[in-house]
Order: structure tokens, then C-alpha cells, then sequence
């Protein structure tokens, strides 16, 4: 027998063990720790998995000896881990569990990704992930679920810990760590790619819970069928060129889309970088368009929807396109926020959208309102303002006439 002391879910554990007794059959048979879970008992699965001294070990293949003097932490330890807490309500959203065999393993795993790599995209997650294998739920929802957290943490501007929660390097558990302490880890150590210029990016971006602070609605009219409109509306490339001040990165898929939307406010100039997923019914020509975004230079955050339906109009001949818009804005940006000013901007970016989308269903290649210039908010304030002047300037002459 070895004796051996651990600091075990932050209290200090001594115990005398067998040399091949490995570290999860002394976590669940010795310290009653049966959240880790035992799968293949390999090292394949990943339902083992814990941390040692900050790093996430496969417990079955790991001797309880060699974790001498290690810091261990189960799945019972981050009861009320800021983190964890955010991952269980994402893994409870996304229903990235049905048995939950395999979750305290999962979440050990994603609370890594999310602590050491604020900007995983899907593929990144999927890699980082590989070592933890569902029997029963599949994958999608446990991706979503952990990129939405990495999308909420990124939004709020919370930065990843420095050294990713880890306190020193060496081998997990091998009790030599501390001879080499950690100063500082390269980038390419710590983070996953990097897609070009976004902060915040995915599909998991929906809060189903998420309530919109204002919201307003808008229509117009566009003079093609409703198929014709529809089809076009599938395009989000096209859809998006005809948005002033929006750029994608890389090609979007039918149902997300990651870009930038430049907005000038007076002199504040924003862009906001973010994700939506979309949604789409064929059926009764409608859809929705959910996404949220952030400003680092202003510090603002926005969270969105958009929901919208096509109807005939003219006999088949025209389309009315009728827009519920949901917004939620903070940060400095915030106090441009308020529901007539962004209702009266959004009218505006509304009608030039009108007006390309129709150019663009006519044939031409071209925007019918240049498009790249961004959203000038304050020069569109201005105009609304000296527009509302004019009506009352109209009304008062009207009244001494
Ligand atoms: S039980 Fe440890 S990896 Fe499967
Ligand atoms: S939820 Fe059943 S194995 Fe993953």
C-alpha cells in the first residue's frame, strides 16, 4: 500500500491506496465521488474525465499514486462554479443530455474549452471535444450548448483566465508540476483558430429565454411575387449585401450567419460583430432571424430579433414583407437606444433595404442605395428631426392661413 495526500475538492485527503488502484475506483469506491462515471475503462470515452491540478485527466488510466500532493477536483466540486452553472442551464437548453452517463465528463471538457478558448468555432469545439464520446444524445446540442457560453462570456467581455485556470506545468497529477510555474502560455497554446476579425460567432448564440427590452414593427412592399421574394430571402449572402452597413465572414449557411454591421452615431462609430441563427417555415412564408453582437471599441452589446412574413399582394403580383424587430442594446450605445430613435433609424435602413432588395429582384447586380457605407444613425436622426420640423413648420402655417 502507498500513501498518498491529495487536496480532493479543495479539502486535504489522505489515504493509503494500492499502487494499481487507478484514480477513479478511488474517487467512487473510497470517497463515495460517483459523479465520475465509468464507461470503457480505457481511456477512450471520456466519462472519466476530472481535473488534475487544473487539467482535465481520464481517471481510469490514471493511478491514484502518481496524483501524490496533485489538486483534484470531481464534478462535485463545481457545484457552484461560475462557469459550470453556465453550462449546465446551456447543456439544459440545448437538451445536450438524455441518460447523462456521459455528461460530468462532457462538462469537465467544456468548462476547459470555455476557460482557455474564448473564440472555439464549432469545428474547434468539435476537436477539442473528440475525447468524450455520447451513446445516446449525439453531439449537436452538447456544441451548441458550449459555444453559446463561449459566445455569452465573449458578449459580456469576459476575458479567458490567464494561464487557463492552470497554476503550473508538468504532467497532470504527477506532483512535479510546480517546478515549472506558469508565467505566461503561448497564444497558439491557448487558443483554438481564430476566424478573421470576429470576437463572437455561432449558431448557439439563441437565448430561448432572452426578452427583447423594445421592440416596434415595419412593412413594406416589394413589386415580385411571393415565391420570388421568398426564394431570395433563403439567400442570406444576397439578402445581406442589401443591408446598409452589413458584411458577412465566410459563406453563411441556411440557418447561421456571422458578420459585422457598421452604425455611426453621431460621433461614435460602432460595428458590431456576432452571429444569428435563422429559422425559416416554408410553409407559411415566414421566418426569424435571432443574433446578438458586441462593440469592443464602444463596449456595447446587442441582442436581436427579427421576425418576419411574406404576403401576397396586387393579386400575386407584389409582396408585403411584414417585420417585427426585438432589440435589446447596452453599453454606451445604449443611450441611442431608446424605441423612437432606433424605430426612426430602422424605418430608414428598412426602406433602403426595400429599395436594393427590389433592384436586386429586378436583375440588376447593383445596390439601388450604396450599401458599404454603413448605417449613419446620426445623420439620419438629423434628417428625421429636420423632416418632423418641416410638419410642424406645415401645421403652424396651415393655422394662420
Ligand atoms: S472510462 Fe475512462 S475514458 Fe472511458
Ligand atoms: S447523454 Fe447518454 S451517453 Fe451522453
Amino acid at each position: 500500500m502507498n500513501q498518498i495526500t491529495l487536496n480532493l475538492n479543495g479539502k486535504s485527503v489522505q489515504s493509503s491506496v494500492e499502487p494499481r488502484t487507478n484514480l477513479a475506483d478511488f474517487l467512487r469506491d473510497g470517497r463515495d465521488l460517483t459523479g465520475t462515471h465509468l464507461g470503457c475503462e480505457h481511456g477512450v470515452c471520456g466519462a472519466c474525465t476530472i481535473a488534475v491540478d487544473g487539467v482535465p485527466v481520464r481517471s481510469c488510466i490514471t493511478f491514484a499514486t502518481a496524483c501524490d500532493g496533485a489538486d483534484v477536483a470531481t464534478i462535485e466540486a463545481f457545484d457552484d462554479d461560475e462557469i459550470m452553472v453556465e453550462l449546465r442551464h446551456a447543456f439544459k437548453r440545448e437538451h445536450a443530455l438524455q441518460c447523462g452517463y456521459c455528461t460530468p465528463g462532457m462538462l469537465i471538457s467544456a468548462r476547459d474549452i470555455v476557460i482557455r478558448s474564448p473564440d472555439a468555432n464549432e469545428k474547434a469545439i468539435r476537436i477539442a471535444m473528440s475525447g468524450n464520446l455520447c451513446r445516446c444524445t449525439g453531439y449537436v446540442g452538447i456544441i451548441r450548448a458550449i459555444r453559446s457560453v463561449i459566445i455569452n462570456r465573449s458578449v459580456k467581455n469576459i476575458s479567458p483566465i490567464s494561464g487557463a485556470g492552470r497554476s503550473a506545468l508538468g504532467p497532470a497529477g504527477s506532483g512535479h508540476a510546480v517546478l515549472e510555474q506558469v508565467t505566461s502560455i503561448p497564444r497558439d497554446r491557448l487558443r483554438f483558430e481564430r476566424s478573421p476579425k470576429v470576437a463572437v460567432l455561432s449558431s448557439a448564440i439563441i437565448d430561448r429565454d432572452w426578452v427583447p427590452q423594445m421592440s416596434f414593427d415595419q412593412s413594406f412592399k416589394v413589386g415580385h411575387p411571393r415565391p420570388q421574394v421568398w426564394a431570395m430571402f433563403g439567400r442570406v449572402a444576397e439578402v445581406a449585401v442589401c443591408l446598409p452597413g452589413a458584411s458577412l465572414n465566410g459563406d453563411p449557411t441556411a440557418e447561421r450567419v456571422e458578420g459585422q454591421m457598421r452604425v455611426k452615431v453621431g460621433p461614435i462609430s460602432a460595428e458590431f460583430s456576432g452571429a444569428a441563427e435563422i429559422e425559416r417555415d416554408d410553409g407559411s412564408y415566414s421566418g426569424r432571424i435571432i443574433g446578438a453582437g458586441n462593440d469592443a471599441r464602444s463596449k456595447s452589446t446587442t441582442r436581436g430579433a427579427v421576425t418576419y412574413r411574406l404576403l401576397d399582394a396586387d393579386d400575386g403580383r407584389s409582396t408585403v414583407v411584414q417585420v417585427t424587430v426585438g432589440y435589446t442594446l447596452s453599453g454606451m450605445l445604449a443611450q441611442f437606444g431608446r424605441a423612437g430613435i432606433v424605430k426612426d433609424v430602422a424605418g430608414r435602413l428598412t426602406e433602403s433595404f426595400a429599395k436594393n432588395l427590389e433592384a436586386r429582384l429586378s436583375g440588376s447586380t447593383q445596390n439601388a442605395e450604396a450599401s458599404d457605407a454603413g448605417l449613419d444613425a446620426g445623420s439620419l436622426v438629423v434628417s428625421i428631426l429636420v423632416e418632423k420640423l418641416k410638419t410642424a413648420l406645415k401645421s403652424i402655417s396651415r393655422f394662420f392661413k
